[in-house]
């Protein structure tokens, strides 16, 4: 947006609305400055999450040791279970950089998210299941290898186990949180005689460093702006202090291992990150409270929630939606993030499309001051949470002291945001002070290969690469 679009849009607004609007430009405006400030504490922390006391984000090793080639090849299975699909994936790697993928989509319930864990993991195997049978008419001769993508926090001694450390996102699955995931899959697996042996685990942001560094060398991060954000990259092992009696004696120190940072962790001891009362709002009235502050303000499970609750306390205040039945407005999480692209991306001449939304979602009459109230707003909570995501990437690219790389993306928020790509450059370029043209970054965001099933497939590969090694 730029300062003569702003202008425009707020060319006849009441004295009033255009205070609300100053007020909460200020609130939600990060300067370069602050991002500066935020992206140096990040590096502590990054440090301090692989040290042996650890910190608030979690860095966990994900015990993918090796860059693949490009050259692996073979049939493996995938699944992702993602924020509101599963899918089920067959890929071919066929070497020379290239995959072809087949894949089914499996939409969760709406009530996943706070099931049972029996009713999510039959889910997952019946899906399976229906997959296999499509696909593998004949049954198999050995078990199908399948690489499960379960973005979550998971703590991981080798490549096919996960402890989930806690939900995030919104799930409250109980009997998972402290529990391998992998024999719970496995188990509903083998109920269903469904011929699968799950050989690897791993994060959708490691998927996507992995998938991408396949084919793209110069890829350094995989990571995910999504629901949730989070990223990947490769560690020396001599620099994982964590890790030290947890390897193998033969390891080499100079090896790389992939790290699933989890830094929507980041700041969970709240000393750097701009948080208004909305956002202290927001997270108290998630499932967990107190955990992924960094990821509360920024990832697509909570922008709309955060434009409810601004809208909300200026009805209550007497100011918008004057003598209106406010009820669906009063309920949490009634806006996911297609509420301010929406409004992002309205162009109409009087926000037809924002009245729209309102209208059908809240059952709310809106006035036209009252939707370019709401179009500025998701202009500063979109800006905002572009702006604060790259911190991560930036504090990652220092903490390996890379110059010039190229960062894998992928996520509903940075395929579908509107603008959300060009304020994340933006934003890289203020913290680092580059000086030339957006084309010229050095580091730049790119759009990730198939992670969650691709990446998983490689991973499966190259992990039946080293244990065939290491038992000749
Ligand atoms: C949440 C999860 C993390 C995942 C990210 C993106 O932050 O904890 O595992 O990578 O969302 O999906």
């Amino acid at each position: 947006q730029t300062a003569l679009n702003r202008e425009k849009l707020l060319k006849d607004v009441s004295p009033e609305v255009l205070q609300l609007v100053e007020k909460y430009e200020g609130l939600f405006s990060v300067s370069s400055e602050k991002l500066k400030d935020i992206t140096t504490h990040f590096v502590s922390e990054l440090h301090k999450g692989l040290s042996k006391t650890g910190g608030s984000i979690p860095m966990i090793p994900g015990w993918v040791m090796e860059y693949p080639t490009g050259q692996e090849t073979g049939d493996y299975l995938a699944i992702d279970l993602g924020g509101t699909n599963l899918r089920v994936v067959l890929v071919h790697l066929l070497g020379n950089s290239k995959f072809e993928t087949v894949q089914d989509k499996f939409a969760l319930p709406d009530t996943i998210r706070t099931a049972k864990a029996d009713d999510l993991w039959g889910f997952i195997a019946d899906s399976l299941k229906d997959f296999v049978q499509k696909h593998y008419p004949e049954k198999p001769a050995k078990p199908l290898p399948l690489g499960f993508t379960f973005s979550y926090p998971a703590s991981q001694d080798a490549i096919n186990e996960g402890v989930l450390q806690r939900w995030t996102k919104g799930y409250d699955i109980a009997g998972v949180e402290g529990h391998d995931v992998v024999p719970m899959l496995q188990k509903a697996l083998a109920e269903r005689e469904v011929p699968i042996e799950v050989v690897s685990l791993i994060n959708d942001t490691t998927g996507t460093l992995v998938a991408s560094a396949y084919s793209d060398t110069e890829t350094q991060m995989g990571l995910i702006f999504g629901t949730g954000c989070n990223g990947a990259y490769y560690e020396y092992v001599k620099n994982i202090p964590k890790l030290e009696g947890r390897l193998p004696a033969d390891i080499d120190q100079e090896g790389l291992m992939a790290i699933n940072c989890e830094y929507g962790a980041f700041d969970n001891e709240h000393v750097i990150l701009p948080r208004t009362k909305y956002d202290v709002q927001v997270d108290a009235e998630s499932p967990r409270p107190g955990q992924q502050s960094f990821e509360k303000m920024i990832s697509g499970y909570y922008l709309g929630e955060l434009i409810r609750l601004v809208l909300l306390e200026l009805h209550d205040a007497g100011s918008f939606f004057k003598g209106q039945d406010v009820t669906k407005l009063r309920q949490p999480f009634i806006f996911d993030t297609s509420a301010p692209a929406i409004s992002e991306k309205d162009t109409t001449a009087d926000f037809a499309e924002i009245k729209a939304l309102v209208k059908d979602s809240l059952d709310i009459e809106t006035t036209l001051d009252e939707r370019k109230f709401i179009r500025r707003l998701s202009e500063l909570i979109g800006t905002r949470a572009a702006r604060l995501s790259v911190c991560g990437i930036a504090a990652l690219a220092k903490k390996r002291g890379l110059e010039k790389c190229h960062c894998a993306a992928d996520g509903s928020v940075y395929n579908r945001y509107p603008g959300f790509k060009e304020r994340a450059a933006q934003a890289l370029r203020d913290i680092f002070d580059w000086d030339c043209e957006p084309k010229d970054y050095p580091i730049v965001i790119v759009p990730a290969e198939d992670g969650s099933g691709a990446g998983a497939a490689i991973i499966a590969a190259l992990t039946e690469k080293r244990l065939a090694a290491a038992a000749s």
